[in-house]
């Protein structure tokens, strides 16, 4: 079967990269609901998607009731941590939108070891999405970032949960990062409906460069490719400035 190609926008303003997402947020959950009956959705952490929640938290209408939020990779802290991504993502977006409890689906790092958080989120993804042995969850939406090094998620160059094939999430132990991590897995990103990169900033266009005008397959975010979904690449123009095919 042949992939849909990626789509690549590039704004003038990070308000409206914001605005095309409320957008897309609206259409991609409404359409899940009228199928489905529920939309899920895994939101990454970092210091992009910040005000992206905000925005979110002050639209009205989007249907939270029947919005399901799970995190596509997390810090191993407690959640009460300041580099938690559960507590970022809180703070931003959810204690604005009070959720019902029951469709908040964090990593617990309340677990004794980093490969017991992993297994107990994977669990919980399991009894979500009613899973049989061997089966992936189909999210409607991932909002994925993107650090200079080329990693998403917490999917870094070199780690062995790039090549994880058989898991959901999976344990990440980095030597250069202060937090091991928690991290869906490709097989899962890969299996969503709709996938959004949201890149800002002229930090990340050299990276941009690498991953779209030179196609570097070494980098992690190139393996996000999705299988049947659609693969969106949404940038401002600082991101976008040094790449030749989408001025
Ligand atoms: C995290 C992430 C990670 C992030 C990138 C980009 O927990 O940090 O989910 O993959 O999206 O590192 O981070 P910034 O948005 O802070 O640049």
């Amino acid at each position: 079967m042949k992939r849909n190609k990626a789509e690549y926008l590039v704004f003038h303003s990070v308000e409206s990269m914001w605005k095309f997402m409320g957008k897309k947020w609206k259409e991609i959950s409404l359409a899940a609901i009228r199928e489905n009956g529920f939309f899920s959705v895994a939101l990454s952490g970092g210091k992009t998607p910040i005000g992206l929640y905000q925005y979110l938290a002050s639209l009205k209408g989007l249907p939270w009731i029947k919005t399901h939020i799970f995190l596509v990779d997390e810090r191993f802290v407690p959640a009460t941590d300041t580099d938690s991504n559960y507590r970022m993502i809180r703070e931003t977006f959810l204690n604005r939108i009070s959720p019902a409890s029951e469709n908040i689906h964090p990593v617990s790092t309340d677990e004794p070891s980093l490969q017991e958080s992993a297994r107990r989120y994977e669990e919980e993804l399991r009894a979500f999405f009613e899973l049989q042995p061997g089966g992936l969850p189909h999210f409607d939406m991932i909002l994925l970032g993107l650090g200079e090094d080329g990693h998403t998620a917490s999917l870094f160059p070199g780690t062995k949960a790039l090549k994880e094939r058989n898991h959901l999430a999976a344990p990440v132990m980095l030597e250069t990062a202060l937090h091991d991590r928690i991290t869906l897995t490709l097989p899962v990103i890969n299996n969503a409906g709709n996938v959004f990169f949201l890149v800002k900033g002229a930090s990340k266009a050299e990276v941009l460069k690498k991953l779209i005008d030179e196609k570097d397959r070494t980098l992690p975010a190139s393996m996000v490719r999705p299988e049947k979904g659609r693969l969106f690449f949404l940038m401002d123009k600082e991101a976008g400035s040094k790449l030749k095919e989408v001025q």
